[in-house]
């Protein structure tokens, strides 16, 4: 038997899973690990805790299974998070994360005085103040000392792959989000570097998600009780390795995970690119592309307000009261910006908002407008592959939050879309382990091991009346940030 570990190195733990050769998951530990804010809009970790987290994890996950089947381990790891190693490989600062704001400035000079034209033409996209360019200059400007000891700019998942095997590697799907990779030709833009002040030396070697970057260094392998050869896959960005567990590869598949944040993946097998760059236009870990609009806050609203306002832990039980009858009929809205937004209004200023309240509202009512004000969000970035010409029926949907029955209604009906649930939800890391499949040589492509291994569950259908309720609902809700926007602007300068 042979085994493969797949890693989701997320935001707030990492997600292990073992799976075997015939695609089933065998054990799942997760290990969760502190993320900072040390100031509004601002989000870090340290990369010893995902060190830590996946060598103490890994041994959890192969208790009472033999260490010595292991074949091979694939990553698929939150993007954009910027890890500066200095000549002795060791971190010099913690990573600034995907949904860190302090970059507004360095983002309004790259899109403003470099200018967008210029940045999609090298890179295929617009900054965005998580991306990860736009940290380096941040780091430039405001840490010095910091910037001149960088010896190697990572991606969080490589850092991990990196501790395994010793090898600097990145996949094109991860690097496509750091506003550095020329995605089209698949190769750092040179021009991006200087602008940036970094040179190629700095930078990572480029891999296929699905090529093999090295084995296990020896005293890893013993640390973690599997064998030294087993083989390390460049992995990929978590929404890519996402659709490849959800089996959304080559040209025309979406999937919705929702997740800390929330996104629409649309896979492609051809270059393409949204003309207003409001969606980001990434290489695929299945050797293609894709679209895809990413939201900041989206399972994370709904846990803010059970974690930190309602203090329960009980979600289902306040999702309880949202019977059928008052679905499309809330008059509580939610806007969803708790971390500002990326797609598509890219806007680090954006807040969280509820309006609509009066007497008669309950807490249920806000439960709702949550659920419903992440749903329209997600809505925004469909909206605009819509306009693309791109058609969205049917959508896979992955992620925590797609554990709940209520919510995949809601998303359903105000996107007017099946949407396929998987007999995993386990997007990720799933895709991760399916990586390293390939990687190992076991499959001989990313679409061939979703074939085998990919299967629909469930399917959530649209109700045509419940549709044409929530088309009312998000053409009012459409109009809340634009009335929003020029507050948010002024409370943040008073912040
Ligand atoms: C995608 C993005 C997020 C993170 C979350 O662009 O920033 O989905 O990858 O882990």
């Amino acid at each position: 038997m042979k085994l493969y570990i797949g890693v989701d190195l997320g935001t707030s733990a990492v997600k292990l899973l073992l799976m075997n050769e015939q695609g089933e998951i065998k054990n799942v530990v997760s290990k969760e690990y502190p993320l900072e804010f040390p100031q509004p809009g601002w989000s870090q970790q340290a990369p010893e805790d995902w060190r830590k987290a996946v060598m103490e994890g890994i041994p959890q996950l192969l208790q009472g299974f033999n260490g010595a089947d292991v074949a091979g381990i694939g990553c698929g790891g939150q993007m954009h998070g910027l890890v500066i190693l200095d000549d002795q490989d060791k971190v010099i600062r913690p990573a600034i994360l995907w949904n860190d704001g302090r970059t507004a400035k360095q983002v309004d000079f790259l899109n403003n005085e470099i200018g967008k034209e210029k940045l999609s033409r090298l890179t295929a996209n617009i900054a965005f103040a998580g991306f990860t360019a736009p940290k380096v200059l941040w780091v430039r400007e405001n840490e010095p000392e910091n910037f001149s000891r960088i010896a190697k700019i990572m991606l969080p998942k490589d850092y991990v792959n990196y501790i395994l095997t010793g090898v600097h590697a990145c996949d094109y799907s991860d690097a496509s989000g750091m506003l550095l990779l020329d995605v089209e030709h698949k190769c750092w833009s040179r021009e991006m570097l200087d602008i940036c002040g970094i040179s190629e030396n700095q930078m990572p070697k480029l891999f296929e998600s699905y090529q093999c970057i090295g084995t296990v260094k020896p005293e890893i392998a013993k640390a973690l009780g599997i064998p030294e050869n087993v083989k390390v896959a460049a992995g990929a960005g978590d929404n890519a390795a996402a659709a490849v567990g959800t089996g959304v590869v080559g040209e025309g598949g979406c999937n919705i995970s929702l997740g800390t944040s929330g996104t629409v993946f649309i896979s492609s097998e051809k270059f393409g690119v949204d003309n207003h760059n409001a969606l980001h236009a990434f290489a695929h870990a299945d050797g293609g592309y894709h679209l895809m609009g990413c939201m900041l806050s989206a399972a994370s609203c709904n846990k803010w307000l059970m974690d930190e306002i309602y203090k329960t832990s009980d979600y289902a039980a306040e999702q309880a009261d949202i019977t059928d009858d008052k679905l499309g009929e809330n008059h509580v809205y939610f806007l969803p910006y708790l971390m500002g937004e990326r797609s598509p209004i890219n806007d680090t200023n954006a807040r969280g908002t509820f309006i609509g309240m009066s007497m008669d509202t309950t807490r249920s009512d806000l439960t709702q407008a949550v659920l419903e004000g992440v749903a329209f969000a997600i809505r925004d970035s469909v909206e605009v592959a819509r306009s693309l010409g791109i058609e969205i029926n049917t959508s896979k949907i992955c992620g925590g939050g797609a554990k709940s029955p209520l919510w995949k209604k809601i998303i359903a009906n105000v996107l007017n879309a099946q949407l396929q649930c998987l007999e995993s939800e386990q997007g990720p890391g799933m895709g991760g382990a399916m990586l390293a499949m390939v990687a190992c040589g076991e499959y001989g492509s990313v679409k061939e091991v979703c074939d085998k291994f990919v299967h629909v569950a469930s399917t959530v259908e649209p109700d045509p009346q419940l549709v044409a309720k929530y088309e009312k609902r998000y053409q009012q809700f459409r109009q809340i940030y634009p009335a929003c926007k020029a507050l948010f602007a002024e409370f943040v300068k008073e912040c």
